[in-house]
């Protein structure tokens, strides 16, 4: 019995014709002597019938349990009158069977495939074979392959060519910790995975490929959370003789065409463009979401010489006051405001005071430091309306920005401002190059030491903490995309970036001078940038975890249950590498 159809394929075009489908079984009811049985392909379901006029069929068909692997032909028909399942693209049809082959048994199942129930991650995962059956699962992979597809046709017809790059390396700053893979012909030295391809793809632009992308696996080893995993795929990309523009004019079309061609839907090019600054200021993050408003306000100045000394002391030390405007917030009772106190002071806020714009008037325990005028401009400024609820926050900059971030997204999903059927991109550029890491006493950068400064400026300590990057990411639905940057082409000023962040225990120029020479030896302007393939799959599937769409992830906790991984190894393989483990 070979194979003519997949089961979730057959349509009405196949009715009086007999056909051969082979597949698991999905669901099986036994209705007063017929028995029905939907069985499932990676394309979907069909329902199959076995009567007992077949005696031969039948008596096959009361063996079969849930997962069993079978082979079946028989002859399309149409579904009954009233029992069509609008549900299924195959719900108007039935197959009845004429032959059937058991080709494997299952036992009972951990859990149910047919009928999916939460169960824990641990269990989901040490059967992920199971797990992966599910319709639900199916759909995302094959989503994620036509995605993959659409990438590497966009890119190929614009010249990109895919080079491949190794990952047995050394280690490139992204800003996370390395894994590293000991040598064996070389005791005592570590390879390590790459965080990315990013200095191969700079070299490749040395070399002159002047167009280069790869769909490439990257290993991070940073604490997993629902859009990070320890080995994640980006569509990585570098092009010579860019500008920001070209770059992010390729992004945008290539987005244009996944989303037109795999979902069917027509997202708006160009992507609006927001300054970092103004992100943190207007979102209170550098990945806003902007699917809905609620902006954060600053009244540092208004409120510099208030009477309300909580905000004048903080603003006269140097600190800043902001706030929030939570549309119909007045409902809120004193508890759910005092859970958004200790929301605020989880962040490291020392408090939060609040407002309430009632029909009598302002409504809070602070209203008596506020003069009329003061109330006025507060009111514009918001737009505030009846019923609304204002919150301040007084701290340093930091506390302040990040809590009224956080405290804007938590709201706007409680209050479910949020559309989910939007995808909102936008590009986030005009970076600081540097920020000083106050608890190292030392600069870093903010995307990685490769990223050209804007205007040419001869750097230093001194002035490095006013320069902008080069660099733009982009942002959908509030997660980073992708980010990316023009990179320094001149050796020189490469130099200056690695002199400034250079601690007195490692010099970066040291590690990457094979880099500073490639650079001296003709290196053209270029540029690119990467996007998290499994986070734009997750998005576009309209999953909150990259773990739905990646097939064999680790768990929270950072661990394999189905291999088993990662496990001890044998002391012959430790004696190779000349590694010894030290226990305790
Ligand atoms: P960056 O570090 O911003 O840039 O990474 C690019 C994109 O990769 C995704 N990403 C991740 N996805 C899942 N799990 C992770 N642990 C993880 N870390 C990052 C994000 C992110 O936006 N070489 C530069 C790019 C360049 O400059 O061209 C780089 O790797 O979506």
């Amino acid at each position: 019995m070979k194979r003519s159809s997949y089961c979730g394929n057959v349509r009405e075009d196949s009715i009086d014709k007999d056909i051969v489908i082979c597949g698991w079984v999905h669901s099986r009811r036994d209705h007063g002597g017929v028995i029905f049985i939907d069985l499932r392909d990676r394309e979907g379901l069909l329902q199959i019938v076995f009567q007992p006029e077949n005696k031969e069929t039948f008596k096959i068909a009361e063996r079969l349990r849930s997962e069993y692997v079978v082979s079946v032909k028989g002859l399309v028909r149409k579904r009954p009158k009233g029992t069509l399942n609008p549900n299924l693209l195959t719900g108007s049809i039935e197959l009845v069977v004429s032959k059937v082959e058991i080709l494997n048994t299952c036992p009972g199942l951990p859990f149910e495939v047919s009928n999916y129930r939460e169960i824990s991650e641990e269990l989901r995962l040490k059967y992920r074979y199971l797990d992966l059956r599910r319709p639900s699962f199916q759909k995302n992979f094959i989503m994620r392959h036509k995605v993959a597809n659409e990438v590497r046709v966009f890119l190929n017809s614009e010249s990109f060519l895919e080079i491949e790059t190794p990952f047995l390396t050394k280690s490139t700053p992204e800003g996370a910790r390395d894994f590293l893979v000991p040598s064996r012909l070389h005791h005592g030295s570590f390879f390590a995975l790459p965080q990315s391809p990013q200095l191969f793809k700079q070299i490749l632009m040395i070399s002159g490929f002047d167009k280069y992308y790869q769909i490439v696996k990257c290993f991070r080893d940073e604490d997993l959370r629902a859009d990070r995993q320890l080995e994640f795929t980006q569509i990585d990309l570098e092009m010579s003789f860019v500008e920001e523009n070209d770059v992010m004019d390729v992004i945008e079309r290539m987005l244009l065409r996944v989303f037109k061609n795999v979902l069917n839907i027509e997202i708006k090019i160009p992507f609006e463009r927001i300054s970092y600054a103004d992100a943190m200021l207007r979102y209170g993050s550098d990945k806003p979401d902007t699917r809905f408003e609620m902006e954060i306000k600053d009244f540092s100045i208004e409120f510099k010489e208030c009477d309300f000394k909580v905000f004048s002391s903080v603003i006269s030390k140097g600190g800043i006051v902001r706030g929030l405007c939570i549309p119909e917030g007045a409902s809120f009772s004193r508890s759910e405001i005092d859970g958004f106190k200790n929301f605020a002071i989880e962040y490291g806020a020392k408090g939060l005071v609040w407002m309430k714009i009632m029909e009598s008037g302002v409504e809070s325990g602070i209203i008596k430091y506020f003069k009329d005028e003061e109330i006025k401009v507060i009111k514009s400024k918001f737009g505030a309306k009846l019923g609304d609820l204002i919150v301040f926050l007084a701290d340093e900059e930091k506390v302040v920005v990040q809590c009224l971030g956080a405290l804007r997204l938590k709201m706007g999903k409680e209050l479910d401002l949020i559309d989910k059927f939007k995808f909102n991109f936008l590009w986030v550029v005009d970076f600081p190059l540097m920020e000083w890491n106050k608890e190292e006493e030392r600069w870093q950068t903010l995307h990685h030491p490769f990223t050209s400064p804007q205007g040419v400026v001869s750097l230093n300590k001194k002035n490095v903490g006013t320069a902008k990057a080069k660099a733009y990411d982009v942002i959908l639905n509030g997660i980073e995309l992708g980010g990316g940057s023009i990179r320094i082409h001149r050796s020189d000023v490469q130099k200056e970036i690695f002199d400034i962040l250079s601690t007195s225990d490692e010099s970066a120029k040291e590690k990457f001078s094979f880099l500073l020479d490639a650079l001296t030896y003709g290196a053209p302007p270029h540029g690119g940038l990467a996007l998290g393939f499994d986070r734009i799959c997750a998005l576009m599937a309209g999953e909150d975890s990259i773990r739905e769409v990646i097939a064999f992830p680790k768990t929270q906790k950072a661990s394999d249950p189905l291999f088993n991984a990662p496990t001890s190894v044998s002391e012959k393989q430790l004696k190779e590498l000349n590694v010894r483990i030290d226990v305790g």
